[in-house]
């Protein structure tokens, strides 16, 4: 183990192991990488390549086509429709999912590398070949969530999503997260916008206690410190967030938030849907308020990870979308699309009603 991953350890329970002295710097943790580098301006546009559409309303679905659709769905799935010969309530999907994605984020990789790899030898060297075959199967799933989500961390993208964040105009925002799961990109939000409110809203309970109740009290978020305007590392705990449980089809609010977000939510609607979804951010934005979306891409790694991860991520509808495709959609649920680009695994847009 390295010295800065037993230093984490070490830290971990209490709040706050990086300070401002800390800004600039990247470490690898167990289960996460921890970016405090902080490019501005032209140098975090780099994260984001962006805008290769100029006018939105002359693209026609001729040109771009319709998305790709993930068909390899999990095990469990599978298993769950035909003991109940039926297809899988949304609802139940998403629990599944969430439960099997929260297992990943919670992992000490290295250490579950080496035991999985030590497992190899052992039943090799036993001659058992059906558990060295799954024994295979689980280093290549930990190896590649090693390298997608610890070393190049394109799940968060840190840098990637603030670069997509960067430049609102908003003081104090109300910030709605629609599905939120654990709550990561609005917390980034917060941080780089701080003094205001995000409301979290997932229907499962366990992303409320498990998925955002166990987020890492000490990994760091990057943003500004509202006294100077200059970078300041954030907390959860220092963030004024409120978590409700609760069908986005049902929430209580009027238009009345400055910045509402969904992540990896459009791409699980087919098209007959997606002008709901759309609806969605909309109708709890302010005037001139902000919607923000992202869903992952459409590129042969995302799908070999989508093939090679099913048992993980596959319990729903999903497709994989180019960012032509997203902002045609957005576009014709009623947006201006304001920015739109790629980060890592994600197309990203910010858009307005129009
Ligand atoms: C794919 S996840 C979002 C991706 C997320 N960033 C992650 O890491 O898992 C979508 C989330 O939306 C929630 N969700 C889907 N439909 C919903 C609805 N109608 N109301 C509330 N939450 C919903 C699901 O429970 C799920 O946690």
């Amino acid at each position: 183990m390295s010295l800065v991953e037993e230093v984490l350890r070490e830290q971990q329970g209490k709040a706050g192991p990086f300070s401002d002295k800390d800004i600039g710097t990247t470490m690898l943790a167990p289960g996460y990488r921890v970016d405090l580098r902080n490019p501005q301006g032209r140098e975090l546009d780099k994260f984001i390549k962006a805008n290769q559409v100029s006018d939105w309303s002359i693209l026609t679905w001729r040109e771009v086509g319709k998305p790709y659709q993930v068909n390899m769905m999990s095990r469990d799935r599978k298993a769950w429709e035909k003991e109940h010969q039926q297809e899988m309530p949304l609802k139940t999907s998403w629990a599944y999912f969430n439960r099997h994605f929260h297992q990943w984020f919670v992992k000490d990789v290295p250490e579950e590398l080496q035991k999985t790899r030590q497992e190899v030898k052992t039943y090799l060297s036993r001659f058992k070949v059906k558990q060295v075959v799954q024994a295979l199967g689980d280093v290549m799933r930990l190896s590649l969530w090693n390298y997608v989500h610890r070393v190049e961390d394109a799940i968060w993208d840190p840098r990637g999503k603030r670069a997509l964040f960067e430049g609102l105009d908003v003081q104090k925002p109300r910030i709605l997260f629609l599905g939120a799961a654990e709550g990561y990109e609005a917390m980034q939000l917060y941080a780089m916008y701080p003094g205001g409110e995000v409301v979290l809203v997932d229907y499962d309970e366990f992303c409320k206690t498990d998925r955002f109740g166990q987020f890492p009290e000490t990994y760091p978020f990057l943003g500004t410190n509202p006294a100077t305007g200059s970078p300041k590392v954030w907390y959860k705990h220092e963030m004024n967030i409120e978590y409700l449980v609760e069908d986005i089809r049902n929430l209580p609010f009027g238009k009345e938030f400055d910045i509402v977000i969904s992540v990896g939510l459009l791409e699980h609607f087919p098209d007959e849907y997606k002008p709901m979804v759309l609806e969605w951010h909309r109708q709890f934005l302010k005037p001139g308020g902000y919607a923000l979306m992202t869903t992952p891409r459409d590129q042969v790694r995302s799908r070999l990870f989508y093939m090679i991860m099913a048992d993980v991520m596959n319990h729903t509808y999903r497709e994989l979308m180019t960012i032509r495709q997203m902002g045609l959609y957005v576009y014709e649920g009623g947006f201006n699309i304001l920015r739109h680009g790629f980060i890592k695994a994600h197309n990203g847009i910010v858009a307005q009603p129009r």
